[in-house]
């Protein structure tokens, strides 16, 4: 029979799934139990779903998640603390709606990361301090958030930071996607040099991996492992999975009914895809330190609605029954 991936990459490094409530109990729980060593929760600690009003907190969910984690000795993974999406909208504003300034959101970005941190302290061991704070393309090193556009670009520093005060044991990622796109590369690259020169507490850098079948080259991505190692940084792949449409495809089809099946076409590609990225990842394993999946089963998947609303996706290792897939063996075999 074959091992379980918690058990093919103990010797590697922990392998994660993100999760939602619904995945503590049933089958899906079970699953998680047999086959990973770390949970993220996919949206529970995010800022709108955690604390929605300055002075209220919503904990039920990711308490949840870390209870979950510790009955079952597995790793937790926060995410995340300081992201331009899923943030409410009080946290840039004051009371008459007017825009807060550079003191005040300072102050709230504190507080929030010392509460969240400081309530999950010693039982998270990694955080996604900052997320996607870098635009895809043209030549700016900082997207256009409120964060940038109220603080200035010192709000990352300010963030990791922050977080180092909250629980000094944890590792503190930067975590973005198209990590492999040379020209952002080198811009987050540049980021995080400037980070370093500054002694900023930062330990290493999450790529998303929102990957496909056609893409990254084994090129590319071993090209990003490096350059990020050379400041010193772990690597963790963050939220892994692999559409089975290409990018080209994503901007032509528009409609839900257009493509849903899993050929055998699809099927094999993405077999040797993820082989590929499994032998990459434990060729590298003394600079990375973890490899998450984002969702546990093709039965259900963030990418069913993005970026196309209602188009089935394939992108993981279990199908829509909870059954490994033949990607999985050539995961868990080596
Ligand atoms: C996604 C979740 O999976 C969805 O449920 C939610 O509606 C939107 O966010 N990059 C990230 C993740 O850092 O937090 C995102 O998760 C996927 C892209």
């Amino acid at each position: 029979p074959e091992p379980t991936l918690r058990d093919a990459y103990k010797n590697y490094f922990p392998i994660g799934v993100a999760v939602a409530p619904r995945t503590l109990t049933g089958p899906e729980a079970d699953l998680v139990r047999q086959q990973f060593s770390s949970i993220t929760p996919e949206n529970a600690m995010k800022m709108g779903p955690i604390h929605p009003e300055e002075n209220r907190y919503f904990w039920k969910d990711a308490d949840a998640i870390v209870d979950f984690a510790v009955q079952n000795k597995i790793k937790v993974r926060g995410h995340t603390l300081c992201w331009h999406n899923q943030t409410p909208r009080w946290f840039f504003t004051d009371a008459d709606g007017k825009q807060v300034s550079r003191e005040v959101l300072l102050a709230r970005l504190k507080q929030h990361i010392n509460d969240v941190m400081g309530r999950y302290k010693g039982k998270i061991y990694a955080w996604d301090v900052v997320n996607e704070a870098v635009p895809d393309t043209g030549t700016s090193l900082y997207r256009k958030s409120k964060f940038y556009e109220i603080i200035g670009e010192d709000y990352i520093a300010k963030a990791f930071e922050y977080a180092h005060e909250a629980d000094p044991g944890a590792q503190l990622f930067y975590n973005d996607y198209n990590t492999e796109n040379a020209s952002k590369r080198d811009r987050i690259y540049q980021i995080l040099k400037k980070l370093k020169d500054k002694k900023v507490p930062i330990d290493g850098v999450g790529l998303q991996g929102h990957w496909s079948i056609y893409e990254p080259t084994p090129q590319e991505l071993e090209e990003s492992i490096n350059r990020f190692a050379s400041l010193g940084l772990k690597v963790q792949v963050t939220e892994l999975d692999m559409s089975v449409y290409p990018k080209e495809h994503e901007r032509r089809a528009r409609k839900p009914t257009d493509v849903s099946e899993f050929t055998p076409e699809m099927e094999q590609k993405q077999v040797a895809q993820y082989k590929m990225l499994f032998d990459l990842f434990r060729k590298h394993k003394k600079t990375l330190t973890g490899v998450t999946f984002w969702n546990l089963s093709d039965k259900y998947s963030w990418l069913d609605n993005f970026p196309v609303p209602g188009r089935k996706d394939h992108p993981l290792l279990f199908d829509e029954n909870y059954q490994p897939k033949k990607a999985y063996q050539s995961v868990v075999t080596f």
